[in-house]
């Protein structure tokens, strides 16, 4: 069994690429390290991590792909200095043709590591898609950042993600007890119905696996961010998806703040420099500063193996 070590675990997933996952999760870590926490930030983009080009560290040295090709034994060992102190980055592959297709057992222990980082927050840039690898990345984690813009493809990606990670959240539990059909047999129903009906008659039969599935709901710490608004309207899309959330896939998932789309954050792309290290205080910034204290702030219980509940799912 591990220890786990990393004291906050939040993953910034959503499904779509190029809504602004990596550059959220970039000002995010660079955010709660000004708080004074010690961060690491985790480039879990298996396919196109960029991590290190939004902070100018290009220099030789462990990645990601060194501890999955065994060169390094830990992740820790991977940990490499940003130019903000407090920040640590364990840098992605980026140019690794097939580094996307981790086996089985390299996640499982990429997952591990993760929980063993030595750090108040560890902070896990998920890539976008909804295979297993990209659930499990973002299910690890004790709060569950979804980064979404205002447009449709956007909305329907981030929300199918969303239910890829609770399906397989719950599935883990009704694993546990031998239901694993009721969700899987009804695959073509789950569409549109909510996770509570398509439940209910497992529930009926067995009241340990509702207590056991509702915990796992409760448990299930999702948070939205928006990214890219045009125009502080719009933001109100924010809003229904976090109902819809609740109402389809019975969790909370509250809207906690929007960065505007910019010409100054994008240009931090090109500039290889986090937009906040700048001492930025515009509404952008604000909410980005206001949604890390956020995460910190959330208490979070910290299970002594939270890798179980996913070993199981991916068994
Ligand atoms: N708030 C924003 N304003 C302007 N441009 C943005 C903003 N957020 C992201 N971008 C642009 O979108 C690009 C993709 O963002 P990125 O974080 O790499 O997306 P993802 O990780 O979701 O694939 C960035 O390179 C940047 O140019
Ligand atoms: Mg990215």
């Amino acid at each position: 069994m591990t220890r786990r070590v990393a004291e906050r675990i939040i993953s910034i997933g959503g499904g779509k690429g190029g809504v602004g996952k990596s550059v959220v999760a970039a000002n995010l870590a660079v955010a709660m390290a000004e708080e004074g926490r010690e961060v690491v930030l985790v480039d879990a983009d298996l396919g196109a991590a960029n991590q290190h080009t939004l902070f100018g560290v290009e220099k030789p040295g462990p990645t990601l792909q060194s501890f999955i090709d065994h060169e390094i034994e830990s992740l820790e060992q991977a940990r490499v200095l940003t130019k903000v102190p407090r920040l640590t980055l364990v840098r992605g592959a980026s140019a690794v043709v097939g580094a996307a297709n981790i086996s089985h057992t390299q996640k499982g222990r990429l997952l591990r590591h993760i929980e063993k980082l030595e750090a108040q927050v560890v902070v896990v840039d998920v890539g976008a898609g909804t295979a297993f690898n990209q659930l499990d990345l973002f299910d690890l984690a004790d709060l569950k950042l979804v980064v979404l813009t205002p447009q449709l493809t956007s909305i329907q990606n981030a929300y199918a993600f969303v239910k890829g990670a609770v399906y397989r959240t719950v599935q883990a539990v009704l694993k546990q007890h031998g239901f694993e059909e009721v969700l899987a047999s009804k695959a073509e129903l789950a569409e549109t119905a909510r996770l509570e009906v398509l439940l209910q008659a497992t529930f009926d039969c067995s009241p340990k696996v509702e207590a056991e599935v509702r915990m796992a709901l409760q448990g299930f710490k999702a948070r939205l961010f928006g990214n890219q608004v045009q125009d502080a309207a719009e933001s109100t899309v924010f809003r229904a998806v976090a109902r819809m959330l609740n109402d389809f896939l019975s969790i909370s998932a509250p809207f906690l703040g929007f960065a505007r789309a910019t010409r100054a954050l994008h240009d931090s792309v090109n500039r290889r420099r986090p937009y906040l290290l700048d001492a930025r205080h515009d509404e952008s910034a604000l909410a980005l500063r206001q949604t890390a204290r956020v995460l910190l702030d959330e208490p979070v219980a910290v299970p002594p193996t939270a890798q179980s509940a996913v070993a199981t799912a991916a068994a």
